[in-house]
This record gives structure tokens, sequence and C-alpha cells, in this order.
């Protein structure tokens, strides 16, 4: 056995537990061949098959069920230590793994300002992206927490809501639309419109509601990026619709102003996602309890929440 991965003994232990290679593939994010691989190359190096195969039914063999025992302590007493390690460090040191959208960019780093003051120690790896790849990163397990305004309906995941995410509908200072109240969409839909690139979260709930009403907007250009949109709107190509959020740092500058909008603003939310099952580190943890519990108040005391 001192051939055997530790991996190997993980992907095995799956399997056995579920009773199958698929849900054991979902389960570690593998793809089906690679965990039958793995399995396979575990056999060999035991000398014995694990499974057998009997009608659509998957049994372990005598060596499967010993090696599936043998599993169980290892993994019991590695879970022990990483405890015993946990506890020894504190929270002193080790690494959190964040990925979020876009959005949550103009807030997050405020929140982890103040965290990383409380601990010190801490590394911190921030991924800003979009919707897409945020989901992207979620089922290949690759952060300790994510943050989305739409969690994903096709994943065993926790869902903490967090905060507001407002979108509005943003237009340069001197537009002909600004003063006037309860605009349709209609109207709207007339206007030239800078759109957020395909995979984006806003962009998705903009098409959603105007979608609603069968009213296609004349998108006259897409942009990857929220600044970008901004300084578009600017220089006057158009309106379009972000989060309000997107304006925390210099609120409404004398060249952008909201507009009074039907329908207007989409109320959304900002969610805490993360795989059921993942075992989230002291730190993760930590950082999660915090931002449930004081983010919003420290995103509170920022310029942006005086605008909402
Ligand atoms: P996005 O997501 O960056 O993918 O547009 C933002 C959001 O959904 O708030």
């Amino acid at each position: 056995m001192q051939n055997a991965t530790l991996h190997q003994l993980k992907v095995f232990e799956a399997v056995a537990r579920h009773n199958s290679f698929t849900r054991a593939a979902e389960e570690l994010f593998l793809t089906q061949p690679t965990v039958s691989m793995q399995v396979k190359q575990l056999s060999k190096t035991v000398g014995m098959p694990l499974f057998e195969q009997v009608g659509k039914r998957l049994y372990l063999t005598e060596a499967g069920r010993e090696l599936f025992t043998t599993c169980q302590d290892v993994f019991d007493r590695l879970s022990k230590f990483e405890i015993a390690i946990a506890n020894i460090k504190g929270l002193k040191q080790g690494k959190l793994r964040l990925a979020v959208i876009t959005t949550a960019k103009y807030v997050i780093p405020r929140i982890l300002g103040a965290f990383c003051q409380r601990y010190p120690g801490i590394d911190i790896s921030l991924t800003v992206t979009n919707h897409q790849y945020v989901l992207d990163g979620l089922a290949s397990n690759e952060n300790d927490l994510y943050i989305v305004s739409q969690p994903p309906e096709d994943m065993d995941v926790e869902i903490h809501p967090f905060m507001e995410n407002p979108l509005v509908v943003l237009a340069p200072r001197n537009h002909p639309l600004v003063g006037q109240k309860q605009i349709s969409l209609e109207r709207i839909a007339e206007e030239p419109f800078i759109m957020r690139e395909p995979g984006s979260g806003t962009r998705k709930a903009v098409q959603k509601l105007f979608d609603a009403h069968g009213l296609p907007l004349k998108v006259r250009l897409d942009l990857g990026s929220n600044e970008a949109i901004k300084q578009a709107i600017a220089g006057g190509m158009g309106i379009s619709v972000l989060s309000k959020h997107t304006l925390a740092l210099e609120g409404l500058t004398n060249q952008l102003t909201i507009l009074d909008v039907e329908e207007f603003p989409i109320e959304r939310y900002w969610y805490v996602v993360y795989p059921s099952g993942k075992q989230l580190s002291v730190i993760a943890k930590e950082f999660f309890q915090y931002l449930l519990s004081e983010g919003k108040a420290v995103a509170e005391a920022t310029a942006l929440q005086k605008l909402l």
C-alpha cells in the first residue's frame, strides 16, 4: 500500500460511501472517468478488485470492505490532526480565499480591511470576476467562500443572504430624462444602452426584466467592467443599469445620475455561498461569521450607504 496515494483513498472512500461512481465524482468535483481510473489504479496496488457490479448495483468486495474501514480510520485521524493544528495556530496565520462578483469589490475590500486589523497574520486571496466565472470556481472548489447575487440552482450549496445589492438606471447628468418621475421601461428601451458582458449577473438581471416585458434593449455596446461603463455613460454613449454599489467611492458625481424608472431599483441581494459539506478552515469560518454579523455595519460606514 506504500504506492497508494491519499487522493486515491479519498476517491475510493467517496465511491464506497455513495455506492456510486457518479455521485462520488459529483461530490469531489471530478469527472467520472477520473474517478474510475483512480479506483482502478488503487485496485492494482492492492492486487485485488475492490468493487463488483451485480446487475446495476455496485458492491464492495471483501478487500474493498477492509479498505473502506481502513480509510475511515485514516480520514478520521487526519481530521483530528487538522483540528489540533488549527487550534495550535488559532487565527494567527493561514490563508483566506475569496471569489466575488464585480459589484462586491466595492464593499468586500473594506470589510477585509477591518477583518485583517483583527487578525493581522492571515493572507488573503481575493478574486474579482463576473457571475459565471465565480460559479465556475465554486464548481471546482477553488476558494473558501464565494459572493454572488444569483446562487446556483444546480449545485448543492449553503446560501446565506448578506446585503442588499440594488440595480439602478444610470445616465449622464445632462440627459433629457433627468428629473422625470417613473419613466416607463418602454422609454428606457428606446435609449442607446451599454450592457455588461455575457456571463455577467447584472446583464442577466437586466435582460430578465426587459424580456419579461417583451422589450428589446438597444444595446450599443458590451463592456466587461462596471468602471468602463460608468466612463462610457459620462462620455455620452448611452445609459446603463448597474449596481448602486458601483457608486460607492465617489457617490453621484457631477457627471452621473440615477434615473427614476418604473420597476427600479431591481432589488437583489448578495449571498455568501460555499459547497455543502465543505469543511471550512477556521479562518474561513471566522470570516463568514464576521461577514454576517459585522460586515454590513462596516459597509454602512462607507460613503455608499449614505446614498442608499
Ligand atoms: P456581475 O455580477 O459582476 O456578474 O455582473 C454582479 C451582480 O450580480 O451583482
